[in-house]
């Protein structure tokens, strides 16, 4: 067989255990691993009258994953909130024998204090017990998905290090930190080699626009959406007497007029990778023979919040929109539409308006080296990814046949 001596050389493939595999960034390291050959195997948890082994395989569906490379597929039903995951003891032991490395992808991405208890479960909590579960197992190998902001309220440089970070935005980027220090001190404690990948804020395919979440970037662009339907069914539908009283009204052309000011506020603008990107990196960095360590996948160039603002005008036919400074918006009171806006996209002032940059000279050396650069956020870019988010109704229409998601 041709590349068969080669192949024997190398050895078969690791086989590798990923969290989170349901998920945005997991599901499309579950593909990519199966297309390169990997046996995988996928703890997760069935959810909406769906099994997890049902969910993967709609999943699989959705990426077009050929059916010879689904028989290297593994999904066993697990939670991370129970200990051992929930798993029976019989299969624990077998996952022991089989797991090579363990890519912890699984998170409660939420950031509301009101889940604070569920968060801390499943971000903390949920690594502990996978640490526990694969004890004493042949793994020597994990890669920890964590996030560029474990940085907290950090101003200016962060490193691509581990460090010392007392105050938090939110829950969520505090279990991040809590659990990158547990994987450090229990993988050290074990020889088990950790890499912590911290990527900034993910979202679509750069080429395709398409995606599996709708949060972050397209949260905001999602609210002027629906507040532009809102008003142009208003005025071309109930005679616009709401529309009116806000300053809101519609050119022949159908250009809507939407004044809404948004505060720029004083930190330079918002971190965006495209998921492929974020893939490619990825991949980079697990390839490289030395990749120990933290790693940042951020991009060089952030993107201001008045770029964001002028693609959203242009993208969906609005003036209006403004960007403005604190002092600009306390000359004249802000009206209930602005308020609503500034309320719904709250929890993500910290992410839109950031003051931390982030260290990529660890990354920058690895990923020159293997050819990977970041996508610039374009125009052309940011129509790709609304597209396809307007098409599939902001996830809405993602799952046609059952709407309960993955
Ligand atoms: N997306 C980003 O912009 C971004 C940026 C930086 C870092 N990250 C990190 O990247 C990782 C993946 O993020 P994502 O965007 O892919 O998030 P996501 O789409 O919300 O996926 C989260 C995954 O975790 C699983 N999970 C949550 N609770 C669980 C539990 N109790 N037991 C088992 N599985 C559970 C989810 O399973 P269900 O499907 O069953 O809910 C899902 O598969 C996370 O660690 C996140 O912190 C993401």
């Amino acid at each position: 067989m041709p590349g068969g001596k080669a192949l024997m050389e190398r050895g078969p493939k690791p086989t590798i255990l990923v969290t989170g595999g349901t998920g945005f960034l997991g599901s499309h390291l579950v593909t990519r691993l199966l297309a390169e050959g990997h046996r995988v195997v996928v703890p997760a948890r069935s959810r909406h009258g769906l099994s997890a082994d049902q969910r993967m395989a709609r999943l699989l569906d959705w990426f077009g994953t050929p059916h010879q490379q689904r028989s290297l597929l593994e999904v066993v039903e697990a939670n991370l909130e129970y200990p051992s995951l929930g798993i029976a003891p019989q299969q624990a032991a077998d996952l022991r024998l089989k797991v090579d490395e363990i890519i912890h992808c699984a998170s409660d991405t939420s950031f509301s204090s009101r889940k604070e208890e569920q968060v801390k479960r499943v971000n903390i909590q949920g690594l502990e017990h996978l640490l526990d579960l694969l004890s004493g197992s042949r793994c020597r190998r994990l890669y920890l998905i964590s996030t560029a902001y474990v940085a907290g309220k950090r101003i200016g440089d962060c490193p691509e290090a581990f460090q010392e970070t007392t105050a938090f935005h939110n829950v969520y980027e505090q279990s991040k930190f809590i659990a990158e220090q547990i994987a450090a001190s229990r993988c050290a404690a074990s020889g088990i080699r950790l890499t912590v990948i911290r990527p900034s804020i993910v979202y679509g395919d750069a080429q395709t626009g398409r995606t599996l979440a709708f949060n972050a970037l397209y949260y905001p662009v999602r609210t002027i959406h629906y507040f532009s339907k809102l008003y142009h069914e208003d005025i071309l539908e109930h005679g616009g007497d709401r529309a009116r009283a806000l300053g809101i009204h519609r050119a022949p052309d159908g250009t809507l007029h939407l004044p809404i000011r948004i505060d720029g506020g004083s930190g330079c603008g918002v971190n965006l990778i495209p998921v492929d990107y974020f893939l490619r990196a990825f991949l980079a960095i697990r390839d490289a023979p030395s990749a120990d360590g933290v790693f940042h996948i951020v991009n060089p160039q952030n993107t201001s919040i008045a770029e964001l603002v002028d693609f959203t005008r242009r993208f969906f036919h609005l003036t209006g929109l403004e960007v403005t400074t604190g002092e600009d918006v306390a000359s004249l009171p802000r009206h209930g539409l602005e308020l609503l806006f500034d309320r719904h996209i709250q929890a993500y002032s910290a992410y839109i308006r950031d003051a931390r940059i982030f260290d990529r000279s660890r990354s920058d050396a690895l990923l020159r080296q293997a050819g990977v650069t970041c996508p610039a956020f374009t125009y052309a870019v940011f129509t790709t990814c609304m597209r396809f988010a307007v098409d599939v109704d902001w996830g809405r229409l993602l799952w046609e046949s059952s709407p309960a998601g993955p």
